[in-house]
């Protein structure tokens, strides 16, 4: 049995792909109306929460791998890898981004301390320290709709940005057959760098009208983010990771998705053709 830790973007289609290759999975949500409708038959919902250990313990029982995935409260994943050492969890994948301890983005020093944690645990294990994903682009989506336009703080910044359904993709398949996957750490990203500009021209030619882009400060961004409903502390972090975009810090691309699963990665171009009515 796998069991998934939350029914986001990256849980829930882990979830759905494991199902569909016949493997016993468990998803643990907190909220089984939305997730639902994102998984399918032979997914196993658990109803639980990452700030109850009764429940994570609960839905541990029987497990013999884990795909670790949150927003990555250092609290809540180490509660998981210690529940997972206590039933004798063998593999756990963890969803992770680019981890350094003295990163000026908190998100960041949190995996680091998560990853930290899990390689002290003796489990076996594998990272996924992915690229940023094209799905940020989606809450990007009610301004493109109403203004054509759309504004963000990566200045010039190529982006390596990958798009969530691999990292689901990846870290179901690593999940379902681990053994050469063990003890290594993946750089997960798209086939190609691109700028902001560059997807305002692919979201332009794949909508059919022309999508402007507009360069922010880090303050216009920050506002923009906490405008668009985020706390302002996760705006803070997300406001940082995208101006160091500007500053080339997710310029890379590796061959992690096509030699993990034997197929390119996905193109930003069909990540916006798959969501066109979002942003139409
Ligand atoms: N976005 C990026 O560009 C990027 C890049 C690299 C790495 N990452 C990493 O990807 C991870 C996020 O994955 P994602 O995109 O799949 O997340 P997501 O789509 O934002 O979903 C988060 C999920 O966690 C659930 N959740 C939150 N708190 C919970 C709790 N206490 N108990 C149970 N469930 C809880 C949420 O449930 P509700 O629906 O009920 O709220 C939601 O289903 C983070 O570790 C991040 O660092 C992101």
């Amino acid at each position: 049995m796998i069991l998934v830790t939350t029914a986001g973007k990256v849980g829930a289609e882990a979830a759905r792909l494991l199902a569909r290759r016949m493997e016993p999975v468990r998803l643990l949500v907190r909220n089984p109306q939305k997730a639902t409708a994102s998984t399918q038959p032979g997914v196993e919902l658990v109803l639980g929460d990452l700030n109850a250990r009764e429940t994570i313990d609960a839905a541990m029982q029987g497990v013999s791998g884990v795909i670790l995935v949150s927003p990555a409260d250092p609290a809540h994943e180490i509660d998981v890898i210690d529940s997972a050492v206590r039933a004798g969890v063998s593999h756990i994948v963890k969803v992770t981004s680019k981890a350094s301890a003295d990163s000026p983005i908190a998100r960041r020093r949190d995996q680091a301390a998560i990853e930290d944690r899990l390689i002290a645990s003796g489990l076996g294990h594998t990272l996924l320290r992915n690229n940023a994903y094209m799905q940020n682009f989606l809450m990007l989506a009610p301004a493109i709709r109403k203004t054509s336009s759309f504004g963000s703080a990566a200045g010039d910044g190529r982006i390596g940005m990958i798009d969530s359904r691999d990292v689901a993709a990846v870290a179901a398949e690593i999940a379902a057959s681990p053994a050469s996957h063990t003890g290594k750490t993946y750089w997960p990203s798209g086939p190609a760098g691109l700028t902001y500009a560059e997807a305002a021209e692919e979201l332009s030619k794949a909508l059919g009208r022309t999508i402007d882009y507009r360069p922010l400060s880090f303050e216009e961004q920050k506002q923009d983010m906490i405008d668009a409903g985020l706390p302002a502390h996760i705006a803070q972090m997300n406001t940082q990771a995208v101006s160091l975009f500007a500053r080339g810090d997710s310029d890379w691309v590796t061959d992690d998705v096509p030699s993990i699963l034997g197929r390119p990665a996905g193109t930003f171009r069909q990540f916006v053709m798959d969501h066109s009515a979002v942003f139409a």
